[in-house]
């Protein structure tokens, strides 16, 4: 996500919710490819509502992310909220166990945090899917963060944008008809940016079809019909950072079956997330050039660009987050938090 594509960013999350509504039947379970664990698949979206009692945990949603509302006490399956109560209204704050703060909202004024006295035992949970290049005044949080919820894998409460989970049974994975070569979806054009430059030395060599806003128009409801027609996608970050690897992987390309071109950390960190064979990195190649030729000659080699989607015969890529998939996981981090610990730099450690 980035400041100027959050309308697309909206957009994705407001497809992807209606789109989890209607596709009640897609099984959804838990991996995290470096530590793998998983739950019984089960139907998604549950609503788990339930009864308060005196012992359910207060989780106290600061803001709407964003202004973003969406449903509360609903999560996916592998999140057990059981125990918990979501809640936004503010005059709960005091019986709060925890506030969930999101960054972006709060950062630039300490007026916008909580300003009566913070009852103890109450956990604030920090959460931020933006990069360190967009966070601005983290200094905001010293000394204040119990716990972090984020797309680092170091975070208190490791939240990423997607994941791999392992197939039920060896599958034969069915690569969507190709017609086209190479797409990239942009919403936040700067002529100034890495990736925007090394686009502007890539199409020299091989036509990229641009959509987003200025550019190819890019409708609601056909993200998937488009972009599952190219044999590529570039996934190009907005700003390189560890871990920081977005729907832009996730969505755009692993989930509609384009094989990723990336731009963000380095190879070695993709890998801890995805396969090797499943990408390819524009570190790889020393020029824009020298990509170029790779994708031309890998158009020409039906079997050579196969071998792209042959880790998928036993994972599939979970692309459809939402604020909910984050959100939810509050409940059991609350649950099996040990010791009070306060965060005391974020600068430190976001960067
Ligand atoms: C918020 O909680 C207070 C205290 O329980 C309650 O009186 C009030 O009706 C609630 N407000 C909303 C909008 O639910
Ligand atoms: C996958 O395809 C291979 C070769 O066509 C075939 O032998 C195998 O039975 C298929 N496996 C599944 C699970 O469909
Ligand atoms: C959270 O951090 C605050 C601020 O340092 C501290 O006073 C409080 O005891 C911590 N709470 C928990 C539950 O760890």
């Amino acid at each position: 996500m980035e400041l100027q594509g959050k309308t697309l960013t909206f957009r994705k999350y407001f497809i992807f919710f209606i789109g989890q509504m209607f596709l009640a039947s897609i099984l959804f379970s838990f991996y995290n490819f470096t530590n793998p664990s998983t739950v019984n698949n089960e139907v998604l979206p549950i609503s788990v509502l339930q009864e308060p009692t005196n012992k359910s945990k207060i989780i106290l949603v600061w803001t709407w992310p964003f202004g973003d509302r969406f449903p509360l006490n609903e999560c996916p399956p592998y999140n057990d909220i059981s125990g918990c109560i979501y809640t936004d209204n503010i005059t709960l704050y005091s019986s709060a166990d925890a506030i969930v703060i999101h960054h972006r909202d709060v950062c630039y004024s300490k007026k916008r945090l909580p300003q009566i006295p913070r009852p103890p035992n109450q956990y604030w949970v920090w959460f931020n899917m933006e990069s360190p290049s967009h966070s601005p005044n983290l200094d905001i949080m010293d000394n204040l963060i119990n716990l972090t919820m984020s797309y680092r894998a170091d975070s208190d409460i490791f939240s990423p944008y997607g994941w791999l989970e392992p197939n039920e049974q060896e599958e034969n994975f069915t690569i969507p008809p190709k017609t086209k070569l190479v797409a990239w979806a942009i919403s936040n054009w700067n002529p100034h940016s890495k990736r925007v430059q090394y686009f502007q030395k890539l199409k020299k060599y091989v036509s990229v079809d641009l959509y987003g806003r200025q550019h190819l128009d890019l409708p609601r409801n056909e993200h998937e019909n488009t972009l599952s027609k190219y044999k590529f996608y570039l996934s190009f970050e907005n700003s390189i950072h560890e871990d920081y690897i977005t729907e832009k992987l996730w969505m755009n390309a692993l989930t509609f079956g384009c094989v990723p071109i990336v731009m963000g950390p380095s190879r070695q960190n993709y890998e801890r997330f995805i396969p090797k064979d499943s990408f390819i990195h524009v570190d790889d190649f020393s020029t824009a050039e020298e990509l170029a030729k790779y994708i031309l000659k890998l158009d020409k080699d039906e079997k050579a660009y196969q071998q792209y989607f042959t880790w998928r015969s036993r994972l599939h890529p979970i692309g459809h987050t939402n604020w909910q998939t984050h959100y939810c996981r509050v409940c059991k981090a609350l649950k099996e938090v040990s010791a009070h610990k306060t965060i005391s730099r974020l600068r430190a450690w976001y960067k």
